[in-house]
């Protein structure tokens, strides 16, 4: 079993400096680590991305912690690691399901808020899509990704029938993805969830969310998922969020959960595992033992 890690730009022979806690706890962990070039598989140059990788002589599963891919990129990682004899634990349509909210909304519709999507991004249509909500306050984000940070410009509109700002937010929000936007628009049905605090620079409100890990259906960790929030000692129902785990079509995966207003849990996300960023309170060593436990 092999951890796979980017590599610094600075120097590819060590690990990108944001991963290195990640890289000696899987080694602490017992795991094989190997490091690859992010910057080379993005660029295409598939011949020279895994050049520090050596074929194995029996297949061996694989994990990926780095960067997030889109998913032809991933594909293409996928089909040179098995060329090394390394098969990732996610198959390339694995990855997508939890990557592109899209491609899992079905499966946790009920409990995720009504959402819609489009690849044509033009005004028009935008504001057709926006025209399902009526008036109710909706959050814009792309296939993977929101500009969270950015709230009240790019990401939240208080009413969906308010065709201006519907304009002004949409326009924002791509012109700040810009070449990074992930697929499409996605509208999202703006919930009132349980308020922690305020984010002290972008005003969005830091409300009671978790992030929940499985592997292979199991619970690998819960964590916070604001590092600058004190939260008190309530966790999520987590014997039903593991049943709707087991429908979703994913080895690895993150399920980010959060407290309604009226009490009641929803999923705000899914992501997949292997791309999804631990927050800093994460206790990485259990992490990685937890996942030698499960795998
Ligand atoms: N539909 C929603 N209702 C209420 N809050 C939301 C909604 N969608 C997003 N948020 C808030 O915005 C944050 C970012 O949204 P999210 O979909 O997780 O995007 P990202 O992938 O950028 O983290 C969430 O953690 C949550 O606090
Ligand atoms: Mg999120």
């Amino acid at each position: 079993m092999k951890i796979i890690f980017c590599d610094s730009v600075i120097d590819n022979k060590l690990v990108e400096p944001d991963y290195k806690q990640e890289f000696y706890s899987a080694n602490n962990s017992g795991f094989e680590t190997e490091i690859f070039s992010f910057e080379e598989l993005t660029d295409g140059d598939l011949q020279r991305t895994l050049k520090l990788i050596k074929s194995c002589e029996k297949e061996k599963l694989g994990i990926y912690r780095g960067w997030m891919m889109t998913s032809n990129i991933y594909e293409k990682f996928y089909n040179e690691l098995l060329k090394k004899n390394i098969r990732l634990i996610n198959t390339p349509s694995e990855y997508k399901h939890c990557h592109y909210l899209p491609e899992s909304y079905s499966k946790i519709i009920k409990e995720t808020p009504k959402s819609n999507w489009t690849k044509d991004v033009s005004i028009s249509n935008v504001i057709k899509l926006s025209n399902e909500f009526g008036s109710n306050p909706i959050i814009v984000k792309d296939y993977v990704k929101s500009e969270k940070h950015n709230w009240e410009d790019a990401c939240y509109i208080p009413s969906a029938s308010d065709k201006k700002k519907v304009e002004e937010v949409v326009s924002r929000f791509l012109e700040l993805r810009g070449n990074y936007l992930n697929e499409g628009i996605v509208f999202r049905e703006f919930i009132e969830l349980e308020f922690l605090t305020e984010h002290s620079k972008s005003k969005m409100p830091l409300t009671k969310e978790f992030r929940i890990v499985f592997l292979n259906k199991k619970v690998v960790q819960i964590f916070n998922y604001w590092d600058e929030v004190n939260y008190d000692c309530e966790k999520p129902d987590i014997d039903f969020f593991q049943n709707i785990a087991e429908r979703i079509e994913s080895n690895f995966f993150t399920m980010d959960v959060a407290k309604k207003k009226n009490g009641k849990w929803i999923i705000m996300e899914l992501g997949d595992g292997q791309v999804a960023g631990l927050p800093d309170n994460a206790n990485k060593k259990d992490y990685y033992n937890n996942i030698k436990n499960l795998i």
